[in-house]
């Protein structure tokens, strides 16, 4: 007996869940299968439709399976009104996370000196009004920011500058006592100044660390910011993860387009057994989470002694480590990013 479109539909919804638009029997053991998979990477599409097919044909008297993608629905545009583009900024870069403390300073900062590597003219926002801590990692005097003027004799912040990537960061203007509840009204109109009033000059990317959660903050910095995208930073706890379909969703219901997840301290490799392998926070969060959101996993980075080293000396890995696991994966998530945007 050849299974009905009710079994084969059985078999598929695990996999595929509402990703499955359609299911029809045609005559000679011939299956259709029509899928809805937007924003996932090319190999992961196919990963996929071999998977559906592979299915399909363990199912007797099933002779062959024909699939067809159909493009994503494409979300409403954000009103544009109060974003206006930063001259001469051509693309700007949101990295955010559901939670503090997953990594996502370590990865804008990594991602911004990969970019500088790469040969591109690059820009870190450190927007964290809850820990602007990018100045430290990128090796940079808090006390050195000035206010030139420009050629229409305006005033004007310059950004300070270290491993070909320029900065402001919040911590310029945050007291270190003021309570963070002061801070957030105070968000738009200094990013705006550090959009619009910033000496930035010419470049291909502006990298802004965003304040973590899916509060005002955040929601203030996307409504002000003029995003090509966002990069999602999570470990692969079941927490964090959460806190990342959050973020993901919230961008995504601003019309936002999600680049990609960044999962952090995937694995940990002990420095003296570099044979052996502990998932410390769980494993495969990140990927499942991409596939479930249909976005692509950008990489995963390992928890590595030498990446908070780096941090914390103001050297960042992919300089000071470049062929450490870390290292290698942060400059391909930089790589992934400078083909797509
Ligand atoms: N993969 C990693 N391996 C080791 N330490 C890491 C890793 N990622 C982040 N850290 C460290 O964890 C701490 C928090 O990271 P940070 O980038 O500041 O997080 P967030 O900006 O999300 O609060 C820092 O001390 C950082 O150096
Ligand atoms: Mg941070």
């Amino acid at each position: 007996m050849p299974p009905t479109v009710a079994d084969i539909t059985a078999h598929l919804q695990p996999l595929m869940g509402d990703r499955l638009q359609q299911v029809q029997l045609k005559d000679n053991g011939i299956v259709a299968l029509t899928l809805s998979l937007p924003a996932v990477p090319a190999t992961e599409r196919d990963r996929l439709i071999d998977r559906c097919k592979k299915t399909v044909l363990a199912l007797p008297e099933i002779r062959d399976v024909w699939v067809r993608v159909n493009a994503p629905a494409v979300a409403d545009p954000v009103p544009t009104d109060s974003r206006q583009p930063v001259p001469g900024v051509r693309h700007i870069i949101a990295v955010s996370s559901g939670k503090g403390g997953v990594g996502k300073s370590t990865v804008a900062v990594n991602l911004a000196v990969s970019l500088a590597d790469q040969g591109f003219q690059v820009g870190i926002l450190d927007a964290d009004i809850y820990g602007p801590n990018v100045p430290v990692m990128l090796g940079m005097d808090l006390a050195k920011v000035a206010v030139i003027k420009n050629e229409r004799g305006e005033d004007v912040v310059k950004p300070a500058f270290n491993y070909g990537v320029k900065m402001l960061s919040m911590a310029f203007l945050i007291e270190r006592d003021q309570p963070v509840t002061w801070r957030g009204p105070m968000l738009n109109g200094m990013i705006r100044q550090f959009l619009y009033q910033a000496a930035w000059g010419t470049l291909d990317y502006l990298i802004v660390d965003m304040p973590p959660g899916t509060g005002d903050a955040q929601l203030t910095l996307v409504q002000a910011v003029p995003l090509a995208g966002a990069i999602i930073v999570t470990t692969p706890q079941n927490v964090s993860l959460l806190d990342a379909r959050k973020g993901l969703k919230m961008f995504q219901n601003l019309g936002l387009p999600v680049l990609g997840i960044v999962e952090n301290m995937s694995y940990f490799i002990p420095p003296d057994r570099p044979d052996r392998q502990y998932d410390i926070f769980g494993s495969g969060g990140g990927s499942k989470t991409a596939l479930e959101l249909e976005v692509p996993l950008l990489g995963c980075i390992p928890l590595e002694i030498q990446l908070r080293e780096g941090g914390d000396r103001g050297v960042p890995i992919v300089l000071s480590h470049p062929t450490s696991a870390s290292a290698q994966a942060l400059r391909q998530i930089a790589q992934r990013i400078a083909h797509t945007v």
